[in-house]
């Protein structure tokens, strides 16, 4: 149930204009999917989006919890924003503030304690009743909802609107698992996002075809543990992720499929084969190790060793020769010594990244890690990061250098930095800049490689294209 939390005066807004939106978000892509559907929520309620926050009725802060730095971060921006927010108070436009995302869910009412300007506070799974929790938290009342819902938020949440969709991009995320059983021990996710969820064959299906009408090309499939979903396909089969990801491929008009996030225990034969049977799976794949020593992989309730990820990722490797691996890692993880660290590093030797995300432990409250006693100095951390991240850097440079004088497919997708070019995605999802005469926005190219710097690729427009 709703819980509602004091009263407030009654702010002196007449709404004859439509009202204004504008969501920040920060954390993973999940956290973008759901300001997408929020705003798409809004919408409906009469709320148009504003890339400016100044100019918004209401703000929301859609938050992630899963690093101590990225929950501060919202505090601080909390508190600049109660100073708009009171300049605006006697105003014709008051301006109502609401967090939503994981650490609504993780903190509740604490937020409105930490900073009373908060008007509204909405877990991850109540979206669909954003509309109704505005409009309460506007007439006065702070309004606290973290109660998982019965319903299925997505039977709900308006489909996505074709012309919202267009001004979008030709790319899109599409959350087809939300939550997760694994209970890695440094891990907020199974408490702020719940355990796993599957989304229907159906549900996905539909709208990957109303995506592709609205003129996507590339679809992401997004999970916490995405290579986990499970569903009723057609009929009375249960799918995993690979027959899914067959099934989309099949749908017209979508020339790229991608998902994320994947936990090796999960990388089935199904889903390992749809990467050499699905042309338009992208030859990326985004596996997180977080460690390369057993013990810390232990401690870590990861539930698989060193050994056995890399012989997952050669017969993966074997599948679909030309992938490229992504990872997350984590450092100083408690009880991490000098050789368990030294166990990451022969790990990324072996596997080579193309690309890849690394942190220092950060302990999270009410997770089994930040109880550990054996907990490591910070110093040794940021020694042990540097480290990780230069080897990382390196191989991801390797990576792109290995392209320089090859030909390869882009999808193009949006206007560069500088007048007259063009940013596309590689299969291996590097960026990609090329001359903005080279083509439109959605077309693919094929273009041939001519310099690779750490973070994009520049290209020229083959001319046997
Ligand atoms: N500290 C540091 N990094 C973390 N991650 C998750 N929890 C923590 C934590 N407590 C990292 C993991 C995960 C990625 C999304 O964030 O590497 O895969
Ligand atoms: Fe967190 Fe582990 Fe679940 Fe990933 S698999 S969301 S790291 S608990």
């Amino acid at each position: 149930m709703p819980t509602t939390v004091g009263t407030r005066p009654q702010p002196i807004s007449q709404h004859s204009r439509p009202k204004t939106v504008y969501i920040k978000t920060y954390g993973c892509q999940m956290n973008v999917y759901d300001s997408i559907r929020m705003n798409d929520a809004l919408a409906k309620d009469g709320y148009s989006e504003v890339s400016n926050m100044e100019d918004a009725d209401l703000v929301l802060l859609n938050t992630c919890h899963i690093r101590e730095k990225a929950a501060e971060k919202v505090y601080s921006e909390l508190g600049r924003i109660r100073k708009l927010k009171n300049r605006r108070k006697h105003t014709m436009r008051p301006l109502t503030l609401g967090v939503t995302g994981c650490v609504a869910q993780a903190e509740g009412e604490e937020i409105i304690r930490r900073e009373p300007a908060v008007d509204l506070v909405v877990g991850p799974q109540t979206y669909h009743r954003l509309p109704d929790i505005v409009a309460r938290a506007s007439n006065g009342s702070a309004v606290v909802e973290t109660e998982y819902a019965v319903e299925d938020k997505f039977d709900y949440l308006p489909a996505p609107d074709s012309k919202r969709t267009r001004s979008r991009g030709v790319t899109a995320f599409l959350t087809v698992q939300e939550g997760c059983d694994k209970f890695c021990t440094f891990c907020v996710v199974p408490y702020t996002r719940g355990t796993e969820v599957s989304r229907s064959a159906r549900q996905i299906i539909n709208e990957a075809k109303a995506l592709c009408d609205a003129g996507v090309r590339e679809i992401t499939l997004l999970g916490q543990n995405v290579n986990a979903w499970h569903g009723d396909g057609i009929g009375d089969e249960e799918w995993g992720l690979g027959r899914l990801l067959q099934e989309l491929s099949q749908i017209s008009g979508l020339a790229r499929l991608r998902y994320v996030t994947s936990h090796p225990r999960d990388m089935d034969e199904a889903l390992i084969a749809a990467h050499r049977e699905i042309d338009i799976l992208m030859p990326y794949l985004h596996l997180p190790v977080q460690a390369g020593s057993d013990a810390i992989l232990k401690a870590m309730n990861r539930k698989h060793t060193a050994a056995e990820y890399i012989s997952l990722i050669k017969r993966i490797r074997q599948t679909r020769p030309d992938i490229a691996l992504s990872g997350d890692f984590i450092v100083g993880f408690p009880g991490e010594t000098d050789a368990d660290f030294e166990a990451t590093l022969d790990l990324v030797d072996k596997v080579e990244y193309a690309q890849a995300y690394s942190f220092k432990y950060s302990p999270r409250p009410g997770t089994p890690g930040a109880d550990l006693e054996n907990q490591v100095e910070e110093a040794v951390k940021s020694e042990r990061l540097a480290r990780l991240q230069a080897l990382l850097n390196q191989q991801q440079v390797n990576f792109n250098q290995s392209f320089v004088g090859k030909s390869m497919d882009v999808l193009l997708e949006k206007p560069g930095r500088e007048d007259g070019q063009i940013i596309g995605r590689s299969p291996w999802l590097q960026s990609v800049i090329v001359d903005a005469s080279s083509g439109r926005i959605g077309d693919i190219i094929k273009v041939e490689i001519t310099e690779a710097g750490p973070n994009s690729l520049q290209a020229v427009r083959s001319l046997d294209a």
